[in-house]
């Protein structure tokens, strides 16, 4: 496949940019037509930040799964398209050409028609990272059917929420995932989820791990006796679904600074358009390259860059069943060795982890067949960035730093992998297509080279949100209310004499534990639900590996050994929300700071939970100032 749209040279950027603010539906027209559609739109752009309302490519029809499957077949159907490697080094990897997995997709998707599901039916996936999850994946784009994957750490009431909110009548699951040491027994959470969902029809079981499961008659079923149903039934073939350009291909919840995690809805084509754009540009991928993206599809980074863009680019996709650190810190190089990976896609939370672990496990791999380095997810200091790029990249791969969300679909600033230059610990320059802003509290741009601000962006690019599911309002008070005509990121930034952008990290009540978006009301709303507990405040702190740290202040009135409720509170987070939440470090208090309208003075306790307590600023506002030294006292 070649990819006429990717750009060269840093000539080629800068042209593509200023085209792509001066022209944008030229711009996105002519890169819109490399992919296969079942008819052309009629008009690229319609678009307004008020409501918001944004639709590309609007009146074209087509299907997500026939770029990334069918139109591979004429000329690529042996290249691999996924390359499995198990949490067990000695299981053997698995191979998925393009032929295989457009086989097995399509089988896949008639099994779900026979089980009911139909276009525009939500179907829940929460599944360990094997082959049968993007199988899965894809076979609902195939149908035309919404998929809300669920990362497999949340826990039964959070996938309870979700199914909820999205009614997700269909699930589609795995009796267990394996991780490291651990087996985590997917289907028994599902089992408690679906207490609180009596609406769920169905329960599509694949079998990894083979733990005893319970199968409830008339609602669940095996994956393996479904597919072979559709073997007897002869015909493997699934015509994919035609879907308009602006029907909605995926939910995909996340957390922010208010209630509960909202659902984010990507559609078909713009999200198409961008994860294979910024795919092929910012990886710069060259056919034949075997990419490996680090992360689980149960986040937007997995979704866009191990399942859509890879595969609309016809590339070869690592899919990683483990974690970084087992059966040893040298997995990921292990990995590398291996299958000869060409880009690695990373998070900084796995760089500085293995850093910790030094270099025995990296010098004797065989990391040659490098040529990209990527990172994503946080901010990454410049300590873990020279390492990555001295210690992995043998200094002589560009290392990507790209910033993007959930919400924009894929990458929005990041440099372009040995096309632009790159600078440790900067995302760098804008994607044609993105126009970023820096503004002030007031909202008012701030102009100009030098400066930092709240980020903004002022134009929409392909893969940007169109909605929150069942609650627009939610989705135009969150990104487009804040500023005027713009959409906010939540991220503060600096833009260097150069015009490189720095993101510098969350400007509100969110934060990003190891790369993983956490809400702050949401996990105080987890801790406030313990017995005992009357209030919390959560704050971030700087942490060595995670990058931040959950501090919690927590008022507690029970009677119960301290040592022990700590550890109480940590298992009730983990039922609500699910491990990744748990606090760090849980500091007892009698009070919360609070000015004389009720508000928590935040800047007062992330002050103390980073150890900072010589000057705390003006503490006059506060009903109690003297709870502060309180505080201070016993902070851990
Ligand atoms: O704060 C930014 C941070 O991660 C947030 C988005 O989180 P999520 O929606 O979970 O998506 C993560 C994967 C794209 C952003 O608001 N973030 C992401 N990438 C970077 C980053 N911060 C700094 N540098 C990055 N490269």
């Amino acid at each position: 496949m070649n990819y006429p749209y990717q750009i060269k040279n840093l000539e080629e950027y800068k042209a593509a940019y200023t085209k792509s603010v001066k022209e944008p539906e030229n711009f996105w027209a002519e890169v819109a037509e490399n992919f296969v559609w079942k008819k052309k739109w009629d008009s690229v752009l319609e678009w307004n930040f008020s409501e918001p309302s944004i639709k590309w490519f609007k009146g074209g029809k087509l299907n997500i799964t026939e770029n990334c499957l069918d139109r591979h077949l004429a000329t690529n159907a042996n290249t691999p398209a996924i390359i499995w490697e198990s949490n067990d080094p000695e299981e053997h990897h698995r191979v998925l050409t393009y032929k295989e997995l457009h086989f097995k997709v399509c089988q896949f998707a008639n099994v779900l028609k026979n089980n009911g599901v139909k276009k525009g039916d939500r179907v829940c996936i929460y599944m360990g990272m094997i082959p049968e999850l993007s199988i899965a994946t894809l076979a609902c784009a195939r149908i035309g059917a919404i998929h809300s994957v669920i990362f497999g750490g949340f826990s039964a009431q959070a996938i309870s929420d979700r199914l909820q909110d999205a009614h997700a009548e269909y699930i589609v699951t795995c009796d267990g995932g394996f991780r490291g040491t651990k087996d985590i027994p997917l289907k028994s959470v599902i089992d408690d989820a679906l207490i609180a969902c009596p609406f769920v029809k169905r329960v599509i079981v694949c079998t990894r791990t083979r733990t005893a499961v319970s199968m409830i008659k008339g609602r669940d079923v095996w994956w393996e006796d479904e597919i072979k149903k559709v073997e007897t039934q002869g015909n493997p073939a699934c015509p994919a679904e035609e879907m308009d350009a602006e029907d909605a291909l995926f939910i995909l919840y996340t957390s922010g600074s208010t209630g509960k995690p909202k659902g984010v809805v990507h559609t078909c084509a713009g999200y198409m358009v961008w994860t294979n754009y910024t795919f092929v540009n910012v990886f710069q991928y060259k056919p034949g390259q075997v990419h490996f993206c680090t992360a689980d599809i149960g986040w937007i980074t997995g979704h866009s860059y191990i399942v859509y863009g890879p595969l609309s680019a016809g590339a070869t996709s690592l899919m990683f069943e483990g974690i970084p650190t087992y059966p040893d810190a040298g997995r990921f190089w292990d990995v590398v060795d291996k299958f000869k990976v060409n880009i690695l896609y990373t998070a900084p939370t796995a760089i500085r982890s293995l850093m910790s672990f030094g270099l025995d496990t990296v010098n004797n791999k065989d990391l040659s067949s490098l040529q990209v380095l990527g990172s994503v997810g946080e901010p990454i200091n410049e300590e873990a960035w020279q390492w990555y790029y001295k210690n992995i990249g043998k200094e002589k791969c560009p290392v990507v730093d790209t910033w993007w969300q959930t919400e924009t679909g894929g990458i929005l600033i990041s440099n372009l992998a040995g096309v632009t230059p790159h600078k440790p610990s900067f995302a760098t320059l804008p994607l044609p297509g993105v126009q970023p802003c820096l503004v002030d509290e007031s909202g008012k741009e701030i102009e100009g080279n030098g400066v930092s601000g709240n980020l903004c962006i002022k134009f929409p690019w392909p893969g940007i949100i169109r909605t929150t599911y069942n609650d627009h309002e939610r989705c135009r008070q969150t990104y487009f209310s804040t500023y005027k005509g713009l959409y906010f990121t939540g991220d503060g930034c600096l833009r260097d004499e150069e015009g490189n952008y720095r993101i510098t990290g969350r400007v509100d009540d969110v934060l990003n534990v190891s790369g993983h978006r956490i809400g702050t009301a949401e996990l105080e709303n987890a801790i406030n639900m313990h017995s005992g507990v009357i209030e919390s405040a959560i704050v971030g702190y700087p942490h060595d590996i995670k990058g931040q740290g959950i501090y919690a202040y927590v008022i507690y009135d029970g009677t119960h050994d301290h040592n022990l409720t700590r550890k109480d509170i940590a298992q009730t987070v983990t039922h609500i929300i699910g491990a990744i939440a748990k606090p760090d470090k849980i500091q007892f208090v009698t009070g919360l700071p609070k000015t004389r309208s009720g508000k928590i003075m935040r800047r007062i306790l992330r002050k103390i939970a980073e150890g900072d307590t010589g000057n705390l600023g003006d503490t006059s506002t506060l009903l109690d100032p003297t709870l502060v030294d309180v505080i201070k006292e016993g902070a851990l």
